[in-house]
């Protein structure tokens, strides 16, 4: 069966609330050719793990890639096979769970009481801001070994590449941003290297060095986590909070103990997925959710439709920490799995949410009906106005 076709989907409708429309798809179109997407959006969630268990035919190598632009040939998340196994391996001991618990649990603590010392005055502060977006970035700095690098810096950098990556536009500030911030992370890397040759620490980019990439490879593969590693745990964090505001008995079982602080990241990350969609590209002709798709096409494998599929989770759109646990796929699922995903449980899960709920008992949202998400692409709150008292 060819596609159907689904004209009437604009990116501005997405952006602003992409649910019912994935709703409406995976009912009737699940999947289909959106012309404003340019590419067949799959939305439903057998067909999502279709596309992830099968690498040779659903590509990460993308034709005309902004990533790729972005970043450079050497970005991760658009290389397969054994190309893209050997620089995920020699980035992956500093993140799997043990070196999580170990190394990083308590400099994530450290840095998390530290910026909440910074506000905690206050009595009021936008989380999104004030808290999220620089815990984020700080961890990750922790994490890659930027001594020198401050949060600011690396939430600039981090913006600039995820607008270049964006940029259907192809706007040529857009591009001039990203080449002086892709400039200043290589000027930061080559001057820790070094330094680190005879100094091996825990760091990832210390692990990288010592696995053998050489800074091309290295600069790269710290480009694309500092553009994944820092957007998707402060949208957790927002979200999380903002869910359990707007849901005090939920969050009452969460401060009694009745419901884990896992729970709460897992049903976060399902419910509004902080990367909703990623693309993939078909390498043979092959049938998916009864279409016929070609060699060439280009697909947006849309997770956060597959976390609110009726045929996988009860009543999906709710936010539910009791829930049953099932299989989400908010951190994608085969070889491209996400790197990060016991950093973000621990830094966010385990540390960042406790944390904030502990310290301030009477955390309140300003005005609940203020906060808007947006972005499909990518999802989370604009902001997240909070008062207490101190
Ligand atoms: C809640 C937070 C996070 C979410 C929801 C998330 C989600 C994802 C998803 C969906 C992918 C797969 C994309 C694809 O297949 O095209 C991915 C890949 C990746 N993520 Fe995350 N991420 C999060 C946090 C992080 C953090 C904190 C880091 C860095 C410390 C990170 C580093 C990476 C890397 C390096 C990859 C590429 C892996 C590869 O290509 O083999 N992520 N992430």
């Amino acid at each position: 069966m060819t596609a159907s076709v689904v004209p009437e989907i604009t990116l501005a409708g997405l952006a602003e609330d992409p649910y019912p429309i994935y709703r409406q798809l995976r009912d009737s179109a699940p999947v289909a050719w959106v012309p404003a997407a340019n590419r067949f959006l799959v939305t439903r969630y057998d067909d999502v793990m279709a596309v992830e268990r099968d690498q040779r035919v659903f590509s990460s190598v993308e034709r005309d890639s902004l990533m790729t632009r972005a970043i450079g040939p050497l970005a991760l998340l658009r290389m397969d096979g054994e190309a893209h196994q050997r620089l995920r391996k020699a980035a992956e001991t500093p993140v799997k769970p043990r070196a999580v618990k170990t190394e990083w649990l308590p400099k994530f603590r450290r840095n998390t009481e530290e910026l909440i010392a910074g506000f905690a005055d206050r009595g009021e502060a936008d989380l999104l801001t004030d808290f999220a977006a620089p815990l984020a970035a700080t961890n990750l700095g922790t994490l890659l070994g930027l001594p020198h690098a401050t949060a600011a810096d690396i939430l600039e950098w981090s913006q600039a590449v995820i607008e270049a990556c964006g940029n259907y536009a192809d706007d040529p500030a857009v591009w001039a941003r990203n080449d002086r911030a892709m400039a200043a992370v290589d000027a930061a890397i080559t001057e820790i290297l070094p330094h680190l040759r005879d100094h091996p620490d825990s760091s990832v980019i210390s692990a990288m060095l010592h696995a053998g990439l050489d800074p091309d490879e290295i600069c790269a593969t710290v480009k694309f986590f500092i553009g994944g590693g820092v957007n998707e745990p402060r949208d957790v964090l927002s979200v999380a909070a903002y869910a359990l505001l707007a849901h005090p008995d939920q969050l009452e079982d969460v401060r009694t103990g009745r419901t884990p602080w896992k729970a709460v990241f897992e049903e976060a990350v399902r419910w509004v997925s902080p990367i909703g969609m990623y693309p993939r590209q078909v390498t043979e002709d092959v049938e998916l959710g009864g279409v016929t798709l070609h060699a060439g096409d280009r697909l947006g494998v849309v997770i956060a439709s597959a976390n609110r599929d009726e045929r996988h989770f009860d009543r999906p759109d709710a936010f539910d920490t009791r829930r049953e646990v099932r299989p989400h796929l908010a951190f994608g699922g085969g070889p491209h799995f996400c790197l990060g995903t016991w950093v973000a449980r621990t830094s966010i899960g385990e540390v960042g949410l406790p944390t904030l709920f502990e310290r301030f008992p009477d955390l309140s949202l300003a005005d609940p009906d203020a906060v808007r998400m947006t972005g499909w692409v990518f999802r989370g709150p604009v902001s997240v106005p909070v008062t207490w008292h101190h």
